[in-house]
């Protein structure tokens, strides 16, 4: 794994936004695999601020979302569709159409993660996917215990989760207590992978990543055995690394 070291969050962000820019620039039409979540928020401003400043174009970019609330629609101020269009898509010259996050109200999960990952297919494979990390280890909501071989699937989250994201909403009452999430297989099967880490809190989990065993109930830890995986974190979550 390439490890990139920030002094800290912006620089973070700007380092990952270039990497995205390159990816565009080299392939028009790619498909990134997009996070949500407090980390990734600086790298799209950033590539907001190349495409208004820089010209950077999103016109053939197609996406997909790692995750979305289940029980939540599109319209809700929490909503990861909501997240996109407010951080991201409303500001740069995407098509809506070539954006995808997965529906929040599908009546018939097991299905619709079936066709999700039959679309990411569909759509040629993830080029560079953007993931953040749980500060209990995990990628996208797949939580500790899921199997590697995991589909997109309707989990349930853990209390960990569900205690980290109440930041978000008025109470913990109101975090949604499952969600759809990409599996690690579609995670697994992406040809790039840029991962973000950013803070002390996310320092325990960066740090088991990389030097712990490859096991489930560290999910980012599979990571180890993808060929084409950056992690660009800034010194706070690489202050437990041993250096090499
Ligand atoms: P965060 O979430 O960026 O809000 O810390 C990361 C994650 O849960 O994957």
């Amino acid at each position: 794994m390439l490890i990139i070291t920030a002094k800290d969050y912006d620089e973070m962000s700007q380092k990952a936004a270039r990497y995205i820019a390159a990816e565009i620039l080299l392939k028009p039409d790619c498909l990134l695999g997009l996070a949500t979540g407090s980390t990734p928020i600086g790298t799209y401003q950033e590539l907001i601020r190349i495409h208004q400043q820089e010209g950077l174009s999103f016109q053939k970019v197609r996406t997909v979302n790692l995750d979305e609330y289940y029980g939540l629609p599109a319209s809700h101020e929490q909503s990861y569709r909501y997240f996109m269009q407010e951080t991201l898509f409303d500001h740069i010259d995407i098509c809506p159409d070539k954006t995808h996050v997965p529906d929040g109200l599908t009546k018939d999960p097991q299905s619709y993660g079936k066709e999700y990952d039959e679309l990411i297919v569909a759509l040629g494979g993830i080029d560079l996917l953007l993931l953040g990390i749980g500060s209990n280890g995990h990628i996208a909501f797949n939580e500790p215990g899921s199997y590697f071989t995991a589909q997109t699937r309707l989990v349930d989250l853990n209390p960990n989760t569900i205690e980290d994201n109440s930041r978000f909403f008025e109470s913990k009452d109101d975090v949604p207590r499952q969600a759809i999430s990409m599996g690690m297989k579609s995670i697994l099967d992406s040809k790039r992978i840029v991962i973000l880490a950013s803070g002390a809190g996310k320092a325990q989990a960066i740090k088991d990543m990389l030097e712990g065993p490859v096991d489930p109930m560290l999910p980012a830890s599979i990571l180890q055995l993808h060929s084409n995986v950056t992690l660009i974190a800034d010194k706070a979550a690489l202050a437990l690394v041993q250096p090499d």
